[in-house]
């Protein structure tokens, strides 16, 4: 099977599976600089799937469903059926790739133009409310397929969520599904069976309103001062949607970014498995030194909260402009935000997905933070005072600013007790003692002296 691989509205080459092998060769007027990451010469051959392909690849169990659909027994089949391809890379097969107008953009500078990329001034929460879906039809949000798989298999919490383009038009409140590559949203929907709670049997999959999580914790890293692009949450039956604009998408010119896995080289199954000098070697000495301290913001910040699925596909760098030639690189906006504390032994219960401490371990301490840093080539006392500042502001204004503020709708929506025999908490109690038990592990762990917020110094490092 031969897929026409083109970039930035430009045909890069052609990518071949055959006989288990795997080939990549680049069209005669791609300059040198041109070349893909791990693709370092005109011809490439590898007995796996290019990791910068590979990665590209969604891991939600829909990719099963969609090759057995159109019964691709390949590889690389799945590459033209993904609808919503990172940055700009686009998969055709010969007869569509013919029919095919390419038309080169302007270089636009991801800079000049995030901030209105990104729109992410919105009001939290922010509820998406009477808005009406356009070709989306109940089978579109919730996939038969995808629940009858959830029941097959022992899912946990990352880089599994179905997701699909979406159109978003606030002026006539619609939510549409246009097959457009141009969309510039993509909706999460939530999976009912994530959010079922069965009276009699297994519950293993129970990690209801994740999205509503994810809508919280992007927002606070907002308020943090981290790029994030706009998000909202949409109410449908018994939990909320998730939408998201595009971070890479400025009104159909594209800026690609990367992963920090496929950096490694690494393929999905290892995105749990990265240690600091994987990262150091592939991907630190990329970015300049404010990207550094932002990364290293980041980490601090997800320790706090517990994001546990903080791991090497959860991060990127995109590049500075939209040209295919483009090779300096920033961090990119953050994404896919959640605590994994709110579910018990349902979804693991580490601190963050990476391994950056010098030995492996659940919880991070602040050794660990500060050498961590020191490894960055972060100074000590600023490092100190991000984990102390970064600490204090979350306790403080958790309750007041992202509990307190939700509808009473959210507030109430009942969670169930997994050993409760059908008890349940509201998703309220659940974040407020969520709140008390990081409390605890911040003065255990990151041993932070816990006091109200001192405007003073607060303000000095976030304004
Ligand atoms: N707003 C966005 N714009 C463009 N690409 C995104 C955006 N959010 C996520 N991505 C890309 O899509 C991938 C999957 O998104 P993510 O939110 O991590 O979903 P999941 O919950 O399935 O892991 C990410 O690894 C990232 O490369
Ligand atoms: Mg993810």
């Amino acid at each position: 099977m031969k897929i026409y691989v083109v970039k930035n509205n430009r045909l890069l080459g052609v990518l071949e599976e055959k006989n288990n092998l795997f080939y990549f060769s680049y069209e005669d007027d791609i300059k040198l600089t041109g070349y893909l990451l791990g693709l370092k010469n005109k011809e490439n051959e590898s007995d796996e799937l290019f990791p910068i392909f590979e990665n590209l690849i969604p891991e939600s169990e829909i990719v099963s469903s969609i090759k057995h659909e159109h019964g691709i027994s390949n590889i690389i089949g799945i590459l033209l059926h993904l609808s919503n391809n990172n940055g700009s890379f686009e998969f055709y097969n010969k007869k569509d790739f013919e029919a095919l107008t390419l038309i080169e953009n302007e270089i636009v500078a991801y800079e000049s133009v995030k901030d209105e990329v990104l729109q992410s001034k919105y009001t939290y929460p922010n509820i998406l409310k009477d808005y009406s879906f356009v070709n989306i039809e109940d089978n579109k949000l919730h996939p038969k397929e995808l629940n009858k798989l959830a029941q097959d298999s022992a899912i946990g919490l990352s880089g599994v969520q179905y997701k699909f383009a979406v159109s978003l038009d606030h002026k006539k409140k619609e939510i549409q599904f246009t097959d457009n590559k141009n969309d510039l949203y993509f909706i999460k929907p939530y999976n009912k069976h994530r959010c079922t709670f069965k009276r009699r049997g297994n519950n293993d999959n129970y990690i209801p309103y994740l999205l509503i999580n994810e809508h919280l914790f992007m927002t606070m890293a907002r308020d943090f001062g981290f790029d994030i692009p706009y998000n909202a949450i949409i109410k449908e039956g018994v939990d909320y949607h998730y939408i998201i604009k595009r971070y890479d998408n400025y009104a159909g010119i594209k800026f690609d970014h990367t992963d920090f896995l496929t950096f490694i080289g690494k393929a999905s199954k290892y995105k749990y498995d990265i240690k600091f000098n994987e990262l150091k070697e592939h991907v630190f000495d990329l970015i300049n030194e404010d990207d550094t301290l932002e990364l290293y913001k980041f980490l601090v910040f997800s320790v706090i909260i517990g994001h546990g699925d903080l791991h090497a596909k959860n991060l990127s760098l995109i590049y500075k402009s939209s040209s295919l030639y483009e090779k300096e690189l920033r961090l990119s906006p953050f994404y896919d935000i959640a605590t994994t504390k709110i579910y018990g032994k349902n979804v693991d219960s580490r601190d963050i997905g990476l391994n950056i401490a010098s030995r492996v371990k659940k919880f991070f301490n602040r050794k660990d933070l500060i050498e961590v840093a020191g490894k960055m080539t972060i100074n000590k006392t600023l490092a100190e005072s991000i984990i102390d500042e970064y600490a204090l502001r979350f306790l403080n204004n958790f309750k007041n600013l992202y509990v307190d503020t939700l509808s009473n709708e959210i507030k109430s929506l009942p969670f169930y007790r997994l050993k409760g025999y059908g008890r349940s908490d509201t998703l309220e109690v659940v974040l407020l003692r969520y709140l008390e038990n990081r409390k605890k592990d911040i003065k255990k762990y990151l041993d932070v002296e816990i006091k109200k917020e001192e405007k003073t110094t607060a303000q000095m490092l976030f304004e």
